[in-house]
């Protein structure tokens, strides 16, 4: 398996292989591409055709059938243990997951939490922070996407975009784009 954290210029994302099945299905083939820090990457095809399965394989919602991921040069969610690749552990997993955001195709807000609630509690529960500086950044992404005056609502009080941009506030609010904080962190 490449290890490619000892070369110059990495990509910050790459994808080697990557193949996903459930049962007989290929949702996922053999899938390979490198992202640039910075870059804007669109995944487009038919129903059905494995954008969303592919995106779960990235941020270790579904296991990989096959390949591997690399982030800025260093494999995550398996690691090679005596020639084995072997998963890592959940430690390590939880550690390397902080570095997506992913914004749910069904949103999947907590239909029993407000906006304010939904967004502060990835903070909360994956950097144990506390309710109330969690709810301050909350606040804040909330603010960011215009909705500040729905906080208190509920997500059944919401329009759909309204919740689409509740669950862009919280995949931002895990802050995946301290990147190279987290990074260093990894490597540690
Ligand atoms: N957990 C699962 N078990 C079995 N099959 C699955 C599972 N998840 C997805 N699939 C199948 O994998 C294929 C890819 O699904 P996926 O959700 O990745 O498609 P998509 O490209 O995101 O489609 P859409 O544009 O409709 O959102 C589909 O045929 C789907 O039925
Ligand atoms: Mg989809």
């Amino acid at each position: 398996m490449p290890n490619h954290s000892e070369t110059e210029s990495v990509p910050l994302l790459r994808l080697s292989n990557v193949t996903k099945t459930f049962g007989s299905l290929r949702a996922v083939d053999n899938v390979s591409l490198d992202l640039e820090v910075g870059s804007v990457t669109c995944i487009v095809g038919p129903s059905g055709s494995g954008k969303s399965t592919l995106l779960r394989t990235v941020n270790m919602m579904d296991s990989l059938t096959g390949g591997a991921i690399f982030l800025n040069g260093q494999m995550i969610g398996h690691e090679v243990r005596k020639g084995y690749r072997v998963p890592v552990s959940s430690r390590v997993a939880r550690r390397q997951i902080r570095n997506f955001g992913m914004v749910f195709q069904h949103f999947n807000l907590f239909p029993n939490f407000t906006a304010l609630e939904n967004v502060a509690l990835g903070p909360s529960l994956v950097y144990n922070e506390s309710n109330q500086k969690s709810q301050t950044a909350a606040r804040e992404y909330l603010q960011q996407v215009g909705l500040e005056s729905r906080a208190n609502h509920y997500p059944s009080e919401l329009s759909g975009g309204q919740q689409q941009r509740v669950a862009i506030a919280r995949a931002l609010a895990t802050e995946p784009v301290n990147l190279f904080g987290s990074l260093a962190e990894l490597r540690r």
